[in-house]
């Protein structure tokens, strides 16, 4: 049987996709190895709560079979009375990076103001429609990153940005700007949206959240997810807290029915479990100190203040950084290199168990001694 060859001289039926999107690179997640212990995608250690257990364990499978608005419904409702605001300020999709594809898709333009240091995710969303991007200073200062409120506000003025963007805790750095001068941003800028990604709230008692502020900023949106604190990246759950005009223009936009059914079934068993997830975060930050303060004894390693589930950690230079992830990884842990973030002498270090970052601590100690030793 002859088949046919499919010309890719002419692929003229690509014609009918964007121009924009033909001539970007594909956004590739890191590659996660589960042969190893992953402390590179900020990920969570801790196994579900028992009540998310127990609510897949009595799953009734005929649930399965439906679209679902019921549970979607109460999970909106749950969400907002956590986040103190009204059920239409909820926004709920499928993870928090489809929240910000959505958000994107109704954007009616650039330029977009983003930290200088900045999630490549959103870079790659600006590509895909064509948006402008220009950025304000996020710098190292001693013993944690800074978000430079002076090149904020130069950046307003000069750029006139349609979205400005913090990401509180930031990732990677792990710093966070000062909540005056995110609100302070959405008062003055009434004509942009200023997204606050929320991703990794939750595991610091100094991060503030600003969701419930979206009802007296309008042009305020926050951006959750139940990814990080709840360690549920597998049910693709997250969700916009936005003023409710905001979230009527989203809901054009929005897919019929993206919200897994399964996946509300246990969001809401771990908006059931909150005690268990911030004893959790506790015993994280508690895990983060210790290994902060022993790395931190090397020669020429410094980790840097962090507000989420990781830590910055700075070497001497690219070579040490890429000497020291070999060695990590040696010990059976992968860890993150921050070169593309432009901070290649940078490691991007997720915290795991206990046992975990001793690990970790370890072969960094003796990745050193080596080192000296030649
Ligand atoms: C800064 C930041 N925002 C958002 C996300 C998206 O999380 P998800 O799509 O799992 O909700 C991530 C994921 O790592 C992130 O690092």
């Amino acid at each position: 049987m002859s088949s046919r060859p499919v010309s890719s001289r002419h692929p003229t039926h690509l014609r009918a996709i964007r121009e924009e999107i033909r001539r970007i690179e594909r956004y590739d997640p890191p590659f996660a190895d589960r042969s190893v212990i992953n402390l590179s995608l900020n990920e969570h250690y801790a196994p579900p709560s028992s009540q998310i257990q127990d609510a897949l364990h009595n799953l009734d499978p005929m649930r399965l079979v439906t679209y679902d608005t019921e549970l979607a419904e109460q999970l909106r409702a749950r969400i907002a009375a956590r986040e103190g605001v009204a059920i239409e300020n909820i926004v709920l999709c499928p993870g928090s990076s489809s929240g910000l594809q959505l958000l994107f898709s109704c954007l009616s333009g650039g330029p977009l103001l983003v930290p200088s240091i900045c999630w490549s995710y959103y870079l790659n969303l600006a590509r895909l429609h064509g948006f402008p991007v220009t950025s304000y200073a996020l710098q190292k200062g001693a013993g944690e990153f800074q978000v430079s409120p002076e090149s904020v506000s130069e950046a307003l003025e000069r750029d006139r940005p349609t979205l400005l963007l913090f990401i509180q805790p930031h990732m990677p750095t792990g710093t966070l700007a000062p909540v005056d001068l995110v609100l302070g941003c959405a008062e003055r800028a009434r004509s942009a949206l200023v997204l606050v990604d929320e991703a990794y709230h939750g595991f610091s008692p100094d991060a503030a959240s600003v969701a419930a502020e979206v009802l007296t900023h309008p042009n305020l949106i926050v951006s959750k997810t139940f990814s990080k604190y709840f360690g549920l990246a597998g049910i693709r759950m997250g969700y916009l807290v936005v003023s409710a005009p905001i979230a009527e223009q989203l809901g054009k936009a929005a897919s019929p029915f993206s919200v897994p059914f399964v996946s509300s079934l246990v969001a809401l068993a771990a908006l059931d479990s909150e005690a268990h997830y911030r004893a959790l975060a506790a015993e994280l930050m508690a895990v983060k100190g210790a290994f902060a303060r022993r790395i931190d004894a090397l020669p020429g390693v410094r980790s840097y203040r962090s507000h989420g589930n990781f830590l910055l950690v700075e070497l001497p230079d690219a070579e040490a950084a890429a000497r020291a992830e070999a060695d990590i990884r040696a010990a059976g842990v992968a860890v993150r290199s921050a070169r593309s973030y432009g901070l290649p002498s940078f490691l991007r270090i997720s915290l795991g168990a206990a046992e975990t970052m001793d690990r970790v601590a370890t072969a960094l100690e003796e990745s050193e001694a080596r080192h000296e030793a030649r």
